[in-house]
């Protein structure tokens, strides 16, 4: 769907030069739902908006579908645009337009009866029929992004970017949205390009992340993968955000064991928490639980424990091959 090679762009303002997306290579395929996060200032919403050309790239190819964005002419590239599109964490609507207007917007120069059809076909699908008379200003925080969805989804495009779509709405709200996302993911094949700031939002429904930081794509992979597993130092820090991690840095401190702290990350297919009890019995080492999480992402159940092990050196050593050769991935936690 979408091929990026050597992406850079950069904004000059005063005598300063921002490198705000640095030669990003980047694949995402057809349907499906590609997250991209990092932290404020990575260069998320300049890498997105390099995909539908709102920003143009300094060095690069963007290729959506096989043809150069860049080699367009404007005319062609407008049309282009149709088939991408948009929302943002502000929702962007017209405040002084109805929903229905709102919708209808791109459809201009279509004829009256197909906008009407059109309009109540998209309002039934984000679930918002009822609102169709309604203001703005008479709406929801969600309410207000399902009529954005609707609008960016007048056209029928292939694809659909979502600039921290849902970073304004609370807890609730945001899974409504993205469990929407979800269902014309798989509804309509529509292919989702995804930023956040949010881990939650990229378990909850991505199949593939980039993690992002001053311009680079500094790790890529499957959601499971990348937060099971993360090769480098800087998306490992990024992906163990979410855990308090922190908190329990300080509780370790205060509790002061002797022995080793480990981190334990085990998946569907390999041990359960009942490997604990069994190696502390067969290696002769006490182990103590200081955190659990157990999280389902991308339908895989994932278990992340941070334990204290102590016991003979050599005892420790061969407790943890065996966490390892049955298929626990074992991290010192300092
Ligand atoms: N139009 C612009 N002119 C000058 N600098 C810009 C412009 N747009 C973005 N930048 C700079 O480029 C860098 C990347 O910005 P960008 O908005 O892409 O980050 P982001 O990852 O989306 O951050 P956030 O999570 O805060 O939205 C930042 O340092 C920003 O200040
Ligand atoms: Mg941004």
């Amino acid at each position: 769907m979408y091929k990026l090679t050597g992406v850079s762009k950069q904004f000059v303002s005063q005598d300063r030069i921002v490198k705000a997306v640095r030669d990003v290579d980047l694949h995402i395929e057809k349907n499906e739902i590609f997250g991209i996060i990092g932290s404020s200032g990575a260069g998320k919403s300049t890498l997105v908006r390099c995909l539908n050309l709102l920003e143009k790239p300094d060095q690069g190819q963007v290729e959506y579908k096989g043809v150069d964005l860049m080699q367009l002419s404007k005319k062609d590239l407008n049309e282009e645009r149709k088939n991408i599109g948009m929302i943002f964490q502000n929702f962007n609507l017209f405040s002084s337009r109805t929903v229905f207007e709102n919708i209808a917007f791109p459809l201009k120069g279509k004829s009256k009866d197909f906008i009407k059809n059109r309009v109540m076909e998209l309002l039934s699908l984000v679930d918002l029929s009822d609102k169709v008379n309604a203001y703005p200003s008479q709406l929801s925080g969600g309410q207000k992004q399902r009529v954005a969805i609707a609008r960016a989804l007048a056209n029928e495009p292939d694809v659909l970017l979502c600039d921290e779509a849902t970073s304004a709405l609370d807890p609730q709200s945001t899974n409504s949205i993205l469990d929407l996302l979800k269902d014309l993911n798989k509804q309509m094949n529509l292919t989702i390009i995804l930023i956040t700031h949010e881990m939650d939002v990229i378990k909850r429904i991505c199949d593939r992340v980039a993690i992002m930081s001053d311009g680079y794509i500094i790790e890529m992979g499957s959601v499971v993968d990348v937060f099971v597993n993360p090769k480098k130092e800087a998306s490992k820090e990024f992906t163990l955000q979410t855990y308090g991690f922190n908190e329990v840095r300080k509780l370790l401190k205060k509790l002061n064991y002797s022995g080793k702290n480990l981190e334990l990350v085990y998946g569907d297919n390999s041990a359960s928490q009942a490997l604990i009890s069994v190696i502390s019995q067969k290696f002769n080492v006490e182990i103590n639980i200081i955190s659990g999480y157990i999280e389902v992402i991308s339908d895989q159940t994932i278990g992340r424990l941070v334990v204290n092990i102590d016991g003979e050196a050599d005892a420790i050593e061969a407790a943890i091959n065996h966490l390892k050769i049955e298929g626990v991935i074992v991290n010192d936690f300092i």
